[in-house]
């Protein structure tokens, strides 16, 4: 048996799978689609819901850590307070030949190297007469270090309107037909009540975690919780990207698994270290590859503004590494600017120390569709066995979409009433299927592409010794389990593994 190393067209086999199989549709599919927009189907619900499960329980079957849904629209006050009014942007161009539209910090991923190398030595040629201009390419050219000259001088505002006139559209080739870079805002916009004017407008939330700020005394008070302790949510969020790619890497709409820890200014530092390793034990735990996952940690000069330290948990996806979580020090930014914003007190009373402060927040913020390809792809292989390739899905048996299918070797000799009795007990506790249809080898193999991780068959013995075959699907080996020995089994099995 050989675990393929085969990377050919991986994320095109998985997208393939993920719709034959009922884990994602394309939303609005037979309209055209709607772009950066998916459905879960049957056994994507299930994998969905069974990995925001795990991460609720990760979070909040603990002393320290409070649930909490708040809704998705939100007075808007709370995104001019958050900054995502004015800083919620993407730097954009347009193509004003083919109309294409293209967000400038990453267009150099769909330029190659040597037409970039070819505009900076344009680029250098026209500020050749421009002092300023010239210092300023020089300093980027010879301080990139790690970084890529070309996306630094994109950043440049005096630059980067010359270095686009050097460029052909990846789209159409015409040479120089790019407008200035535009600040395009990413949050969508709609309006509540009868009346669509500006007094109207609301926002979709971009993030769920200015939920769990504005509602931080809200909680703590009802909890009777004293610092350090945490808020936790999962939800909808919603950011108008102009590039959706990858499948659900970079989707529109999408779900997310917030916690926003509450700590004492001075301890945040130990709360940050505590967090960054618990996460990424978190996906550990949950079976993900280890050599599949790293920190990326951000240098100082790349801190989004409300930061004092960042890291992003990375997977690397068949299209390389992206990140599935961010865990940042968000300082007492956030509280601090809903306090001025609102008017009102969001300080702690410190019964210990007898003071009032606004705490510092760890976040932790992980995407749950992110982390449901992730989980996705991780558990994608396909093997040689007995000449034939088999897909299957190795998912860890928490986050299996059915975590057992049921048999009848044959539907006679009394073996379908045997199996329908077990699945009708398995089905109080746990998501089972059954399957008559077709040889046993080939149920084995529906199971496996569904990481279905037990198969239990009724077969000719079973009507003599009530025991049954369970095959499981990794190892594909099998061995024989009291009927009334199932549900401990399987019980034990997602629970001590
Ligand atoms: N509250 C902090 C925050 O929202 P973020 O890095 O913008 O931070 C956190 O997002 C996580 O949400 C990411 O690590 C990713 O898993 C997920 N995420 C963000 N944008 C996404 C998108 N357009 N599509 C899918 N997931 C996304």
């Amino acid at each position: 048996m050989n675990k393929s190393n085969n990377q050919d067209n991986l994320l095109e086999k998985i997208v393939s799978l993920a719709k034959r199989r009922g884990f994602v549709f394309q939303s609005s599919e037979i309209y055209g689609g709607l772009n950066g927009c998916w459905d879960y189907g049957p056994l994507g619900v299930e994998l969905l819901n069974n990995i925001k499960s795990e991460w609720w329980k990760a979070m909040t079957y603990r002393e320290d850590i409070e649930g909490l849904d708040a809704s998705i629209l939100m007075h808007p006050k709370v995104w001019e307070a958050s900054g995502h009014v004015e800083n919620f942007t993407d730097p954009m161009i347009d193509c004003k030949q083919c109309k294409s539209r293209y967000r400038l910090d990453v267009l150099g991923d769909s330029i190659n190297e040597k037409k970039k190398v070819k505009a900076i030595q344009e680029l250098k040629e026209s500020v050749k007469n421009n002092n300023t201009l010239q210092t300023k390419v020089d300093e980027i050219l010879n301080n990139s270090g790690d970084e890529d000259p070309f996306e630094r001088l994109l950043e440049v505002q005096e630059l980067s309107g010359m270095l686009l006139q050097q460029l052909n559209c990846p789209q159409c080739g015409n040479k120089g037909t790019f407008t200035d870079a535009r600040k395009f805002n990413l949050m969508f916009k709609t309006f509540v009540g009868p009346v669509e004017d500006s007094g109207a407008v609301v926002y979709l939330r971009p993030e769920t975690a200015q939920g769990i700020f504005v509602n931080f005394l809200n909680v703590q008070g009802a909890s009777r919780q004293k610092l350090p302790f945490g808020i936790a949510q999962i939800g909808k969020a919603f950011r108008n990207e102009i590039n959706t790619k990858n499948f659900l890497f970079r989707t529109r709409e999408f779900e997310q698994m917030e916690m926003q820890f509450f700590v004492k200014e001075g301890e945040d530092k130990k709360h940050y270290d505590y967090w960054k390793a618990e996460r990424l034990q978190w996906f550990k735990n949950l079976g993900m590859t280890p050599d599949k996952l790293r920190y990326h940690d951000h240098p100082a000069n790349k801190l989004a503004h409300y930061a004092k330290e960042a890291v992003d948990i990375e997977y690397e996806f068949p299209f390389g590494w992206g990140e599935i979580e961010g865990i940042h020090n968000r300082t007492n930014f956030d509280l601090s600017r809903h306090e001025e914003f609102s008017g009102k007190s969001l300080k702690y009373f410190d019964e210990q120390a007898k003071e009032k402060y606004i705490p510092f927040i760890i976040e932790t913020s992980a995407g749950a569709s992110r982390s449901f390809m992730a989980f996705l792809v991780d558990a994608y292989y396909e093997e040689e066995v007995k000449g034939e390739t088999r897909s299957v899905l190795k998912f860890h048996p928490r986050l299996a979409p059915i975590k057992a299918a049921i048999f009848p070797l044959v539907n006679k000799d009394g073996m379908p009433e045997i199996a329908r009795k077990i699945e009708t007990d398995l089905r109080k506790s746990f998501r089972v299927f059954y399957d008559d249809k077709g040889a046993v080898g080939r149920r084995y193999r529906r199971q496996d592409e569904a990481g279905t991780p037990y198969c239990i068959t009724v077969d000719t013995q079973t009507l003599d010794d009530k025991m049954v075959t369970m095959r499981e699907r990794d190892s594909m080996e099998q061995e024989r389990v009291s009927i009334d020995q199932l549900s401990g089994y399987l019980l034990n099995k997602l629970h001590n593994d």
